[in-house]
């Protein structure tokens, strides 16, 4: 029998999809570059192997699938994706989709969707996210691409994805790159929320010295009330671990310079091109930048000094302060979604991104449940800021933010995510900022002219008369 979606890349993602495909009933033709990988894949797929049809070569593998054909291909993005695009379409027939379900940067996608589009074939940009255990149990999916590839694939990817009370993590958010992008923003907002996360964690451990293993026991017990989230559970979690070589704490261990593959950083390009700024997700970005200058770093602690003041809040402001800058984050995040829906012309549904986001995917948090029935409720000029439950909790879990960025930059804990957050939000709740200073000054030295308080068109000041 022809199998109903053909897997290219036996890679961690792509068998833990097609294993999850097969177990829920679909028969998945798989292939990989390297063709020894794929005895060994169906080597530990026990049971499941019968579902799941081997090629070793892309031409048996292309016709071993019923038409019009899905092909998901979970291999690196960029050059790989390209390559294969350009190796697999002479065998593909008019209406058939290859799906890339990678981190690929959605202009890629947006290029690629068009490419295919003039052939007559579909082009899907799938984020997936959930890591390996996602993709295996159940992640939560972004999908962009045509109608007519949604009808194809959308029966498949309602049954692998992971479910909120009953209800699937994934739809279909728009054309061509919409899913890609969506994913991209999803990963902004998960640096945005690690690098708060790491900033508490930090305050507690060097500001109030406390114990890893404490401090693990606090996010634990957080992830019980309404800051319970998947990145919260697994900080909990990764606390209580002792280093079996040295006996330390595991966390002390680990050297303090983190890696990044691009997708935080092009979240802040795209902000940053299309006139906004999600200054958290720029904060983690930079912060992840900065770690990485681990002998800067050591240097500069012998020249600059590297004392630190005591952290004067418990572990309920952090607890509100938390709150408050995850709301922010993720405020910040939609912003950015709304710019590209307008410019992209893609008419996202915010309250069906925040749906899915509820389960399987890295960001997965309760606030996502309120923050889709927010959206759902069209709040005033679609800022999440504003929604009145929203606006409402800001206002009782502001004044802790700001005592936890007092306390922390009294005493020289660097909280680049939390500060920006709480500069955002007390430059947006202000009808009347600062920037006249900004136009006075841009007219004054290049004659930039600048409207006038009720007044239409540009005008020049005095000091051009
Ligand atoms: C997910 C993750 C996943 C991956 C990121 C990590 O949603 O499952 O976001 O896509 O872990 O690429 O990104 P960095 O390596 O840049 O931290």
């Amino acid at each position: 029998s022809q199998a109903q979606i053909g897997v290219y890349g036996l890679g961690t993602m792509g068998s833990a999809l097609a294993l999850n495909m097969a177990e829920h009933g679909f028969d998945v033709a798989v292939t990989n570059r390297e063709s020894d990988w794929i005895a060994a894949f169906l080597a530990e797929a026990g049971d499941l192997a019968e579902r799941l049809h081997p090629h070793d070569r892309l031409e048996s593998f292309v016709c071993g699938l019923k038409t019009p054909r899905v092909i998901l291909f979970m291999i690196p993005s960029g050059a790989p994706m390209d390559a294969m695009i350009k190796a697999i379409t002479p065998l593909l027939s008019p209406g058939d989709t290859v799906i890339d379900g990678g981190n690929a940067n959605f202009h890629d996608t947006r290029r690629r969707a068009a490419e295919l589009g003039a052939r007559d074939l579909h082009f899907v940009g799938l984020g997936v996210s959930g890591g390996e255990l996602g993709a295996r149990t159940g992640p939560s999916m972004m999908m962009g691409g045509s109608d007519h590839s949604w009808q194809q694939l959308g029966p498949i990817l309602r049954e692998i994805a992971a479910h909120y009370e009953g209800v699937p993590c994934v739809a279909h958010l728009g054309p061509d790159g919409a899913g890609h992008f969506v994913k991209t923003v999803h990963n902004g907002i998960e640096y945005a929320d690690m690098q708060v996360i790491a900033e508490i964690y930090s305050l507690l451990r060097n500001g109030a010295a406390m114990p890893p293993n404490e401090i693990g026991a606090l996010f634990t017990a957080w992830d019980r009330g309404p800051l319970k989230s998947y990145l919260v559970e697994i900080t909990g979690r990764l606390l209580g671990y002792t280093d079996p070589e040295t006996g330390h704490p595991m966390v002390d261990v680990i050297k303090d310079a983190a890696g990044q593959k691009g997708t935080g950083r092009w979240t802040v390009i795209e902000a940053l091109r299309m006139g906004q700024s999600a200054s958290m997700i720029e904060a983690a970005v930079g912060a992840r930048g900065w770690s990485s200058e681990k002998d800067t770093r050591q240097t500069a602690e012998s020249i600059l000094g590297g004392s630190l003041g005591a952290f004067d809040g418990t572990p309920d402001v952090l607890a509100e302060a938390f709150m408050a800058a995850r709301i922010l984050c993720y405020a910040q995040g939609f912003r950015i979604l709304a710019a590209a829906s307008e410019e992209y012309d893609w008419a996202l549904d915010f309250a069906e991104i925040a749906r899915i986001w509820r389960a399987g995917c890295i960001i997965r948090s309760a606030l996502l449940d309120d923050i889709a029935g927010a959206f759902g409720a069209d709040p005033p000029h679609g800022q999440l800021i504003l929604a009145p439950e929203f606006a409402q909790t800001l206002a009782r879990t502001l004044p802790a933010l700001r005592q936890v960025v007092c306390s922390a930059v009294h005493g020289g804990h660097a909280v680049p995510a939390l500060s920006a957050g709480l500069a955002w939000y007390d430059s947006m709740r202000l009808g009347h900022g600062s920037a006249n200073i900004i136009q006075a000054q841009r007219d004054v030295f290049g004659y930039h002219g600048f409207e006038r308080l009720g007044q239409e068109g540009k005008h020049h000041g005095p000091w051009w008369d």
